[in-house]
Protein backbone atom coordinates (compact mmCIF):
# COMPACT_ATOMS: atom_id res chain seq x y z
CA UNK A 1 0.00 0.00 0.00
CA UNK A 2 1.35 3.76 -0.70
CA UNK A 3 0.30 6.89 0.28
CA UNK A 4 -1.84 9.17 -1.67
CA UNK A 5 1.48 11.04 -2.08
CA UNK A 6 4.02 8.64 -2.58
CA UNK A 7 1.53 7.10 -5.51
CA UNK A 8 1.36 10.21 -7.18
CA UNK A 9 5.22 10.64 -7.15
CA UNK A 10 5.36 7.56 -8.43
CA UNK A 11 2.70 7.42 -11.46
CA UNK A 12 3.13 11.32 -12.49
CA UNK A 13 5.82 11.88 -15.24
CA UNK A 14 5.20 15.11 -17.14
CA UNK A 15 7.94 18.25 -16.82
CA UNK A 16 8.45 19.41 -13.51
CA UNK A 17 7.11 16.12 -11.56
CA UNK A 18 9.54 13.95 -9.38
CA UNK A 19 9.17 10.98 -11.21
CA UNK A 20 9.72 12.79 -14.62
CA UNK A 21 12.65 14.19 -13.37
CA UNK A 22 14.14 11.32 -12.73
CA UNK A 23 12.73 9.70 -16.13
CA UNK A 24 14.41 12.60 -18.08
CA UNK A 25 18.23 11.90 -16.58
CA UNK A 26 17.76 8.42 -18.89
CA UNK A 27 17.73 8.18 -22.79
CA UNK A 28 14.00 7.37 -23.37
CA UNK A 29 12.58 5.16 -26.44
CA UNK A 30 11.13 7.12 -28.27
CA UNK A 31 9.72 5.48 -31.43
CA UNK A 32 10.81 2.82 -33.80
CA UNK A 33 13.14 3.67 -36.93
CA UNK A 34 11.01 2.33 -38.99
CA UNK A 35 8.12 4.65 -38.57
CA UNK A 36 10.46 7.00 -40.43
CA UNK A 37 11.15 4.85 -43.31
CA UNK A 38 13.25 7.40 -45.17
CA UNK A 39 14.59 10.98 -45.27
CA UNK A 40 12.18 13.49 -45.49
CA UNK A 41 8.82 11.39 -45.43
CA UNK A 42 5.73 11.84 -43.11
CA UNK A 43 6.57 13.62 -39.72
CA UNK A 44 4.72 11.73 -37.13
CA UNK A 45 3.23 12.43 -33.57
CA UNK A 46 4.84 11.18 -30.64
CA UNK A 47 3.58 12.12 -26.63
CA UNK A 48 6.54 11.30 -24.78
CA UNK A 49 6.46 11.73 -20.70
CA UNK A 50 3.21 13.90 -21.31
CA UNK A 51 4.97 16.47 -23.89
CA UNK A 52 3.78 16.87 -27.51
CA UNK A 53 6.38 16.09 -30.01
CA UNK A 54 6.74 15.75 -33.83
CA UNK A 55 9.11 13.45 -34.92
CA UNK A 56 10.92 13.89 -38.77
CA UNK A 57 13.50 12.59 -40.56
CA UNK A 58 15.40 15.24 -42.93
CA UNK A 59 16.88 14.79 -46.21
CA UNK A 60 20.21 13.76 -44.64
CA UNK A 61 18.35 10.97 -42.49
CA UNK A 62 19.17 12.22 -39.30
CA UNK A 63 15.82 11.73 -37.08
CA UNK A 64 14.37 15.41 -34.89
CA UNK A 65 12.17 15.22 -32.23
CA UNK A 66 10.68 19.16 -32.20
CA UNK A 67 8.00 20.63 -29.98
CA UNK A 68 4.35 20.08 -31.34
CA UNK A 69 3.99 23.97 -31.41
CA UNK A 70 5.95 26.06 -33.74
CA UNK A 71 7.93 28.96 -31.68
CA UNK A 72 6.28 31.20 -33.65
CA UNK A 73 2.87 31.90 -33.37
CA UNK A 74 2.01 28.03 -32.17
CA UNK A 75 0.76 26.28 -35.31
CA UNK A 76 1.51 22.53 -35.28
CA UNK A 77 5.12 20.99 -36.73
CA UNK A 78 2.90 17.79 -37.99
CA UNK A 79 1.43 19.91 -40.76
CA UNK A 80 4.70 20.96 -41.78
CA UNK A 81 6.96 20.74 -44.85
CA UNK A 82 9.66 17.75 -44.44
CA UNK A 83 11.97 18.98 -46.86
CA UNK A 84 15.97 20.52 -47.56
CA UNK A 85 17.20 19.15 -44.11
CA UNK A 86 14.73 20.67 -41.83
CA UNK A 87 10.80 21.06 -41.36
CA UNK A 88 8.79 24.20 -42.44
CA UNK A 89 5.89 25.30 -41.06
CA UNK A 90 3.27 26.00 -43.25
CA UNK A 91 1.72 28.80 -41.28
CA UNK A 92 4.29 31.58 -42.75
CA UNK A 93 7.10 29.15 -43.70
CA UNK A 94 9.79 28.83 -40.61
CA UNK A 95 12.26 26.16 -40.73
CA UNK A 96 13.80 24.03 -38.17
CA UNK A 97 16.43 21.71 -38.49
CA UNK A 98 16.58 18.64 -36.11
CA UNK A 99 18.72 20.54 -33.36
CA UNK A 100 16.05 23.09 -32.86
CA UNK A 101 17.85 25.74 -35.21
CA UNK A 102 15.47 27.99 -37.07
CA UNK A 103 17.48 28.20 -40.51
CA UNK A 104 15.24 29.79 -42.17
CA UNK A 105 12.53 32.80 -41.86
CA UNK A 106 10.95 33.87 -45.07
CA UNK A 107 8.67 36.28 -44.16
CA UNK A 108 10.89 38.64 -42.80
CA UNK A 109 12.84 40.79 -44.15
CA UNK A 110 16.13 39.67 -45.24
CA UNK A 111 18.15 41.81 -43.53
CA UNK A 112 16.44 40.67 -40.32
CA UNK A 113 18.60 38.55 -38.18
CA UNK A 114 15.62 37.46 -35.93
CA UNK A 115 16.06 33.68 -36.64
CA UNK A 116 19.17 33.18 -35.11
CA UNK A 117 17.02 34.26 -31.51
CA UNK A 118 14.37 31.96 -31.75
CA UNK A 119 15.10 28.22 -31.22
CA UNK A 120 12.10 25.32 -30.75
CA UNK A 121 12.94 22.48 -27.93
CA UNK A 122 14.16 19.75 -29.82
CA UNK A 123 15.69 16.78 -27.77
CA UNK A 124 18.78 14.77 -28.97
CA UNK A 125 18.07 11.33 -30.74
CA UNK A 126 20.29 8.40 -31.38
CA UNK A 127 19.03 5.42 -33.37
CA UNK A 128 20.19 1.79 -32.35
CA UNK A 129 18.66 -1.85 -32.58
CA UNK A 130 15.62 -0.73 -34.57
CA UNK A 131 14.70 2.34 -32.23
CA UNK A 132 14.86 5.65 -31.96
CA UNK A 133 16.10 6.97 -28.66
CA UNK A 134 15.69 10.33 -27.12
CA UNK A 135 17.33 12.70 -24.63
CA UNK A 136 15.06 14.63 -23.01
CA UNK A 137 17.25 15.61 -19.70
CA UNK A 138 19.14 18.00 -18.45
CA UNK A 139 23.14 17.56 -19.37
CA UNK A 140 24.86 19.26 -22.12
CA UNK A 141 26.51 16.43 -23.29
CA UNK A 142 23.51 13.32 -22.80
CA UNK A 143 24.86 10.44 -20.83
CA UNK A 144 25.94 7.32 -22.99
CA UNK A 145 22.94 5.03 -23.83
CA UNK A 146 22.59 1.77 -22.20
CA UNK A 147 24.12 -1.49 -22.69
CA UNK A 148 21.50 -3.00 -23.30
CA UNK A 149 22.02 -6.19 -25.49
CA UNK A 150 19.05 -7.22 -27.48
CA UNK A 151 19.28 -3.53 -28.53
CA UNK A 152 23.00 -4.49 -29.84
CA UNK A 153 22.18 -7.26 -32.11
CA UNK A 154 22.56 -7.44 -35.41
CA UNK A 155 19.62 -6.39 -38.37
CA UNK A 156 17.53 -10.00 -38.55
CA UNK A 157 18.08 -11.54 -35.17
CA UNK A 158 15.74 -9.91 -33.04
CA UNK A 159 11.77 -8.41 -32.85
CA UNK A 160 10.43 -5.79 -31.80
CA UNK A 161 6.96 -5.55 -30.83
CA UNK A 162 5.27 -2.11 -29.90
CA UNK A 163 1.83 -1.59 -28.00
CA UNK A 164 0.28 1.36 -26.29
CA UNK A 165 -1.32 0.68 -23.11
CA UNK A 166 -4.39 2.65 -22.19
CA UNK A 167 -2.89 3.20 -18.27
CA UNK A 168 -0.29 4.45 -16.41
CA UNK A 169 3.35 2.67 -17.02
CA UNK A 170 3.62 1.58 -13.61
CA UNK A 171 0.36 -0.57 -13.40
CA UNK A 172 2.28 -2.50 -16.70
CA UNK A 173 5.98 -2.42 -15.45
CA UNK A 174 3.93 -4.01 -12.07
CA UNK A 175 2.58 -6.27 -14.38
CA UNK A 176 5.64 -7.38 -15.95
CA UNK A 177 7.52 -8.32 -12.34
CA UNK A 178 4.57 -10.11 -10.66
CA UNK A 179 5.37 -13.36 -11.83
CA UNK A 180 2.48 -15.24 -9.48
CA UNK A 181 -0.11 -14.23 -11.86
CA UNK A 182 1.36 -16.51 -14.81
CA UNK A 183 -0.09 -19.54 -13.00
CA UNK A 184 -3.68 -17.94 -13.22
CA UNK A 185 -4.16 -15.23 -15.61
CA UNK A 186 -2.54 -16.68 -18.50
CA UNK A 187 -2.20 -20.86 -17.66
CA UNK A 188 -4.67 -21.04 -14.92
CA UNK A 189 -7.21 -23.64 -17.04
CA UNK A 190 -3.80 -25.58 -17.66
CA UNK A 191 -3.52 -29.00 -15.51
CA UNK A 192 -0.24 -30.59 -14.92
CA UNK A 193 -1.65 -33.50 -17.07
CA UNK A 194 -2.02 -31.10 -20.00
CA UNK A 195 1.85 -30.94 -20.20
CA UNK A 196 4.57 -32.87 -20.46
CA UNK A 197 6.83 -34.04 -17.34
CA UNK A 198 9.97 -31.82 -17.12
CA UNK A 199 8.91 -28.58 -18.74
CA UNK A 200 8.67 -25.21 -17.11
CA UNK A 201 5.24 -24.99 -17.93
CA UNK A 202 4.90 -28.47 -16.13
CA UNK A 203 6.25 -27.28 -12.47
CA UNK A 204 4.27 -24.18 -13.05
CA UNK A 205 1.23 -25.33 -12.93
CA UNK A 206 1.55 -27.92 -10.72
CA UNK A 207 2.78 -25.47 -8.17
CA UNK A 208 0.72 -22.26 -8.51
CA UNK A 209 2.18 -20.48 -5.27
CA UNK A 210 5.97 -19.89 -5.57
CA UNK A 211 8.38 -18.56 -2.82
CA UNK A 212 10.09 -15.14 -3.65
CA UNK A 213 13.87 -14.25 -3.26
CA UNK A 214 14.07 -10.49 -4.11
CA UNK A 215 17.46 -9.08 -4.11
CA UNK A 216 18.60 -5.17 -5.37
CA UNK A 217 21.09 -5.28 -7.97
CA UNK A 218 23.21 -2.12 -9.37
CA UNK A 219 20.53 -1.25 -12.23
CA UNK A 220 17.17 -1.91 -9.89
CA UNK A 221 16.25 -5.08 -8.82
CA UNK A 222 16.15 -9.19 -9.50
CA UNK A 223 13.91 -11.96 -8.39
CA UNK A 224 13.87 -15.31 -7.90
CA UNK A 225 10.45 -17.31 -7.97
CA UNK A 226 11.11 -20.98 -6.70
CA UNK A 227 9.02 -24.10 -6.42
CA UNK A 228 9.77 -28.01 -6.70
CA UNK A 229 10.82 -29.49 -9.64
CA UNK A 230 12.24 -32.81 -10.16
CA UNK A 231 13.45 -34.67 -6.35
CA UNK A 232 16.12 -32.72 -5.06
CA UNK A 233 16.00 -30.09 -7.19
CA UNK A 234 14.24 -26.42 -8.17
CA UNK A 235 12.60 -24.54 -10.95
CA UNK A 236 13.78 -21.00 -10.75
CA UNK A 237 11.97 -18.22 -12.49
CA UNK A 238 14.69 -15.51 -12.34
CA UNK A 239 13.47 -11.65 -13.76
CA UNK A 240 14.92 -8.11 -13.68
CA UNK A 241 13.62 -4.84 -13.35
CA UNK A 242 15.96 -1.94 -14.91
CA UNK A 243 15.93 1.52 -13.98
CA UNK A 244 13.53 3.44 -15.16
CA UNK A 245 11.23 0.88 -16.83
CA UNK A 246 12.76 -1.82 -18.28
CA UNK A 247 11.91 -5.36 -17.65
CA UNK A 248 13.77 -8.50 -18.61
CA UNK A 249 10.98 -11.45 -18.09
CA UNK A 250 11.94 -15.22 -17.12
CA UNK A 251 9.88 -16.92 -20.25
CA UNK A 252 13.04 -18.16 -21.76
CA UNK A 253 16.40 -20.39 -20.90
CA UNK A 254 18.11 -18.77 -18.78
CA UNK A 255 21.57 -18.32 -20.25
CA UNK A 256 19.51 -18.34 -23.82
CA UNK A 257 16.86 -16.26 -23.28
CA UNK A 258 17.95 -12.44 -24.71
CA UNK A 259 14.98 -9.65 -23.96
CA UNK A 260 13.95 -6.38 -22.48
CA UNK A 261 11.15 -4.71 -22.89
CA UNK A 262 10.24 -0.70 -22.05
CA UNK A 263 7.81 0.66 -20.69
CA UNK A 264 7.68 4.29 -22.04
CA UNK A 265 5.30 6.48 -20.44
CA UNK A 266 3.39 8.41 -22.88
CA UNK A 267 1.02 10.52 -20.45
CA UNK A 268 0.25 9.42 -16.92
CA UNK A 269 -2.66 7.51 -18.40
CA UNK A 270 -1.18 6.01 -21.56
CA UNK A 271 2.51 3.70 -21.98
CA UNK A 272 4.20 2.83 -25.01
CA UNK A 273 5.50 -0.95 -24.77
CA UNK A 274 8.32 -2.32 -26.89
CA UNK A 275 9.12 -5.47 -26.44
CA UNK A 276 12.66 -6.62 -27.40
CA UNK A 277 13.32 -10.09 -28.35
CA UNK A 278 16.46 -12.04 -29.74
CA UNK A 279 14.86 -14.76 -32.13
CA UNK A 280 16.24 -18.13 -31.71
CA UNK A 281 15.83 -21.85 -32.96
CA UNK A 282 13.87 -22.25 -29.82
CA UNK A 283 11.36 -19.60 -30.90
CA UNK A 284 10.83 -20.67 -34.51
CA UNK A 285 7.05 -19.87 -34.03
CA UNK A 286 7.33 -16.74 -32.45
CA UNK A 287 5.64 -14.30 -32.26
CA UNK A 288 2.75 -17.08 -33.06
CA UNK A 289 3.29 -18.79 -29.81
CA UNK A 290 4.43 -18.79 -26.54
CA UNK A 291 8.15 -20.05 -27.02
CA UNK A 292 7.94 -22.12 -24.21
CA UNK A 293 4.48 -23.59 -24.30
CA UNK A 294 4.52 -25.03 -27.89
CA UNK A 295 1.43 -25.65 -30.53
CA UNK A 296 -1.44 -26.71 -28.54
CA UNK A 297 -4.93 -24.78 -29.22
CA UNK A 298 -5.29 -24.28 -25.02
CA UNK A 299 -2.48 -22.53 -25.10
CA UNK A 300 -2.85 -18.68 -25.16
CA UNK A 301 -2.05 -17.40 -28.39
CA UNK A 302 0.58 -14.58 -28.48
CA UNK A 303 0.51 -12.92 -31.64
CA UNK A 304 -2.60 -10.15 -31.15
CA UNK A 305 -4.71 -8.32 -33.95
CA UNK A 306 -3.74 -4.45 -34.23
CA UNK A 307 -5.41 -2.00 -35.56
CA UNK A 308 -3.70 0.14 -38.23
CA UNK A 309 -2.22 3.16 -37.15
CA UNK A 310 -3.21 6.44 -37.65
CA UNK A 311 -1.70 10.28 -36.85
CA UNK A 312 -3.32 10.98 -33.88
CA UNK A 313 -1.52 11.72 -30.36
CA UNK A 314 -2.82 7.80 -29.13
CA UNK A 315 -3.13 6.15 -32.62
CA UNK A 316 0.09 4.19 -33.08
CA UNK A 317 0.08 0.58 -32.07
CA UNK A 318 -3.66 -0.33 -30.71
CA UNK A 319 -4.75 -3.69 -29.89
CA UNK A 320 -8.10 -4.27 -32.03
CA UNK A 321 -9.17 -5.84 -28.92
CA UNK A 322 -9.55 -3.22 -26.11
CA UNK A 323 -11.50 -1.96 -23.18
CA UNK A 324 -14.54 -1.09 -25.79
CA UNK A 325 -14.72 -4.71 -26.79
CA UNK A 326 -13.96 -6.38 -23.50
CA UNK A 327 -10.74 -7.28 -24.98
CA UNK A 328 -12.60 -10.33 -26.68
CA UNK A 329 -13.89 -11.32 -23.74
CA UNK A 330 -15.40 -14.80 -24.13
CA UNK A 331 -17.66 -16.18 -21.52
CA UNK A 332 -18.21 -19.91 -22.81
CA UNK A 333 -14.39 -20.14 -23.18
CA UNK A 334 -13.90 -19.29 -19.75
CA UNK A 335 -16.64 -21.45 -18.09
CA UNK A 336 -15.70 -24.45 -20.28
CA UNK A 337 -11.79 -23.81 -18.97
CA UNK A 338 -10.47 -23.20 -22.10
CA UNK A 339 -8.82 -19.77 -21.03
CA UNK A 340 -8.77 -19.06 -17.51
CA UNK A 341 -9.84 -15.59 -18.35
CA UNK A 342 -12.04 -16.16 -21.30
CA UNK A 343 -9.41 -13.76 -23.05
CA UNK A 344 -7.72 -15.46 -25.79
CA UNK A 345 -4.65 -13.79 -26.45
CA UNK A 346 -1.65 -13.89 -23.94
CA UNK A 347 -0.86 -10.08 -23.96
CA UNK A 348 -4.63 -8.91 -24.23
CA UNK A 349 -4.73 -10.68 -21.01
CA UNK A 350 -2.15 -8.68 -19.48
CA UNK A 351 -3.47 -5.70 -21.01
CA UNK A 352 -7.06 -6.56 -19.95
CA UNK A 353 -6.10 -6.82 -16.15
CA UNK A 354 -3.76 -3.79 -16.40
CA UNK A 355 -6.59 -1.14 -17.61
CA UNK A 356 -9.04 -2.24 -15.74
CA UNK A 357 -7.07 -1.19 -12.85
CA UNK A 358 -8.11 1.88 -14.00
CA UNK A 359 -5.61 5.25 -15.61
CA UNK A 360 -3.91 5.31 -12.44
CA UNK A 361 -4.48 2.87 -9.93
CA UNK A 362 -5.25 4.35 -6.64
CA UNK A 363 -3.02 1.88 -4.46
CA UNK A 364 -3.58 3.42 -1.36
CA UNK A 365 -7.14 0.59 -1.35
CA UNK A 366 -4.71 -2.33 -2.10
CA UNK A 367 -3.74 -5.44 0.16
CA UNK A 368 -0.29 -6.53 -0.73
CA UNK A 369 0.90 -9.76 0.28
CA UNK A 370 3.85 -12.20 -0.03
CA UNK A 371 3.90 -12.82 -3.35
CA UNK A 372 4.21 -9.11 -3.89
CA UNK A 373 7.75 -9.13 -2.70
CA UNK A 374 9.39 -8.04 -6.02
CA UNK A 375 6.44 -5.02 -6.49
CA UNK A 376 7.65 -3.62 -3.06
CA UNK A 377 10.95 -3.45 -3.65
CA UNK A 378 10.82 -2.21 -6.95
CA UNK A 379 8.36 1.04 -5.91
CA UNK A 380 11.07 1.09 -2.59
CA UNK A 381 14.00 1.86 -5.14
CA UNK A 382 11.87 4.12 -7.41
CA UNK A 383 11.17 6.36 -4.44
CA UNK A 384 14.33 6.21 -3.01
CA UNK A 385 16.24 7.15 -6.29
CA UNK A 386 13.69 10.40 -6.73
CA UNK A 387 13.86 11.43 -3.42
CA UNK A 388 17.88 11.08 -3.73
CA UNK A 389 17.54 13.32 -6.94
CA UNK A 390 15.30 15.89 -5.62
CA UNK A 391 17.00 16.30 -2.52
CA UNK A 392 20.31 15.30 -2.91
CA UNK A 393 20.91 16.02 -6.77
CA UNK A 394 22.10 12.07 -6.71
CA UNK A 395 22.27 10.82 -10.29
CA UNK A 396 20.03 7.66 -10.22
CA UNK A 397 21.05 3.82 -10.43
CA UNK A 398 22.53 3.21 -14.39
CA UNK A 399 22.42 6.81 -15.94
CA UNK A 400 26.48 6.77 -15.73
CA UNK A 401 26.87 3.38 -15.72
CA UNK A 402 26.07 1.93 -19.22
CA UNK A 403 27.53 -1.61 -18.34
CA UNK A 404 25.39 -2.62 -15.31
CA UNK A 405 22.38 -3.37 -18.05
CA UNK A 406 24.88 -6.36 -19.25
CA UNK A 407 22.05 -8.53 -17.61
CA UNK A 408 19.90 -11.15 -18.60
CA UNK A 409 16.85 -13.21 -17.56
CA UNK A 410 15.24 -16.62 -17.37
CA UNK A 411 14.15 -20.12 -16.62
CA UNK A 412 16.74 -22.65 -14.65
CA UNK A 413 16.69 -25.69 -12.99
CA UNK A 414 19.10 -25.89 -9.68
CA UNK A 415 19.75 -28.43 -7.14
CA UNK A 416 18.15 -27.63 -4.34
CA UNK A 417 20.14 -25.85 -1.09
CA UNK A 418 22.58 -23.75 -3.65
CA UNK A 419 22.96 -20.18 -3.39
CA UNK A 420 20.71 -18.80 -6.40
CA UNK A 421 22.55 -15.86 -7.12
CA UNK A 422 26.14 -17.24 -6.87
CA UNK A 423 24.99 -20.11 -9.11
CA UNK A 424 23.60 -18.05 -11.85
CA UNK A 425 25.94 -15.56 -12.13
CA UNK A 426 27.55 -16.72 -15.28
CA UNK A 427 24.65 -17.34 -16.99
CA UNK A 428 22.97 -14.03 -16.39
CA UNK A 429 25.75 -12.54 -18.19
CA UNK A 430 24.92 -10.82 -21.40
CA UNK A 431 27.29 -11.00 -24.66
CA UNK A 432 27.95 -14.78 -23.51
CA UNK A 433 26.82 -17.64 -25.35
CA UNK A 434 26.15 -20.46 -23.69
CA UNK A 435 25.04 -23.29 -26.22
CA UNK A 436 25.23 -26.16 -23.68
CA UNK A 437 22.01 -24.40 -22.06
CA UNK A 438 19.91 -25.63 -25.09
CA UNK A 439 20.88 -28.77 -25.34
CA UNK A 440 19.58 -29.45 -21.64
CA UNK A 441 16.34 -28.10 -21.99
CA UNK A 442 13.25 -30.35 -21.35
S1 LIG B 1 3.26 29.80 -36.68
FE1 LIG B 1 4.80 28.72 -37.64
S2 LIG B 1 5.72 30.10 -38.99
FE2 LIG B 1 4.15 31.23 -38.03
FE1 LIG C 1 1.41 -11.69 -17.87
Amino acid sequence: MLSPEENEMLCRVGPGTAMGNLMRQYWIPALLSSELPKPDCDPIRVMLLGEKLIAFRDSLGRVGLIQNHCPHRGASLFFGRNSDCGIRCVYHGWQFDVHGNCIDMPNEPKESDFKHKVKAVAYPCVERGGLVWAYMGPRKTPPPLPDIEVNQLPEGEYAIIPTMLECNWLQTVEGEIDTSHAGFLHFGSIQPEDTQEGTFLHYTVKDRAPRYAVVDTEYGCMYGAYRPAKPGYMYWRIANFLFPFFTQSPEGILGHHVITNAWVPMDDHHTMSFIMIRKSPDQDNWPKRHPLLGDSDKYPTVQTPMLPNTSDWFGRFRSALNSSNDYGLDRERQREGLDYSGIKYLPVQDRAVQESMGPIYDRTQEHLAVSDAMVIRVRRRLLSAIRALADKNITPPGVAQPEVYRTRSGSVILPEGVDWVEATRELRQAFVEHPEVLAQRP
